[in-house]
């Protein structure tokens, strides 16, 4: 059914990407990264040098940059005032600033408005932290993806071609700290999501769980 929308929230390194990303392509679905949304913002914000910690200046600012997002599960992209930026987010700087960024709601109205614009009449494979609770809590299908910190460390350092899994640990706890403990949208699981630990299941395996989800809600 075009309607479908498959919410897909998480802690951060639980694999939100690979398995939304999987979990499209088989169903035929688009895809929305809204962390990468909150990304781009963060890199605009540092370029023009506003202070991210000042949760005043980010407010003011909220409104200036454009924000488009791809669809295509195959090639995600994101652009900023149509600059690509699909690698520039990744970078460690935004890793530092992108949970006090997203806890400043105006940043978070500003991007509520483009993603329910993106998810539009469904069809679609949400990924985030408050996708089943406060952008799109009609969803047919919610996922509360999570993983040991361990087993995130490890995928997340090997996935960047690092060594250091103690220091990515450190900066993925971090930001699940503040993105659970934040007053507007926190990290929750969504009342109607499906709880899914995939510390000791392949991504093969956790895509097909929520494919048989998706299957019995169609
Ligand atoms: O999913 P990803 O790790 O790329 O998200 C980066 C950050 O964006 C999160 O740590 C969180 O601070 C913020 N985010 C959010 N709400 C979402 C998606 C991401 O606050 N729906």
């Amino acid at each position: 059914s075009g309607s479908l929308v498959i919410a897909v929230d998480g802690t951060s390194g639980s694999g939100k990407s690979s398995t939304s990303r999987g979990v499209a392509e088989r169903l035929g679905l688009r895809y929305l990264d809204t962390g990468a949304m909150f990304r781009a913002m963060t890199w605009w914000l540092l370029r023009e040098g506003i202070d991210v910690r000042d949760e005043a200046a980010v407010a003011a600012a909220a409104g200036r940059p454009t924000i488009e997002s791809g669809t295509d599960p195959l090639a995600p992209t994101i652009t900023v005032d149509g600059t690509d930026v699909s690698v520039a987010i990744r970078a460690d700087e935004v890793n530092a600033a992108v949970s006090p960024v997203s806890a400043v709601p105006e940043v978070r109205a500003r991007l509520l408005e483009l993603q329910r614009k993106a998810i539009g009449e469904g069809g679609i494979v949400v990924e985030g932290r408050d996708i089943g609770s406060v952008v799109w809590p009609q969803a047919e299908v919610k996922v509360y993806l999570s993983a040991d910190p361990d087993a995130r460390a490890q995928r997340r350092t090997a996935e960047q071609g690092g060594t250091d899994v103690a220091r990515t640990q450190q900066s993925l706890l971090e930001r699940d700290r503040i993105d659970s403990g934040r007053a507007t949208a926190p990290l929750t699981m969504a009342e109607g999501a499906v709880h899914v630990d995939s510390t000791h299941l392949t991504l093969a395996e956790v895509i097909d769980r929520i494919v048989a989800l998706a299957t019995r809600a169609r």
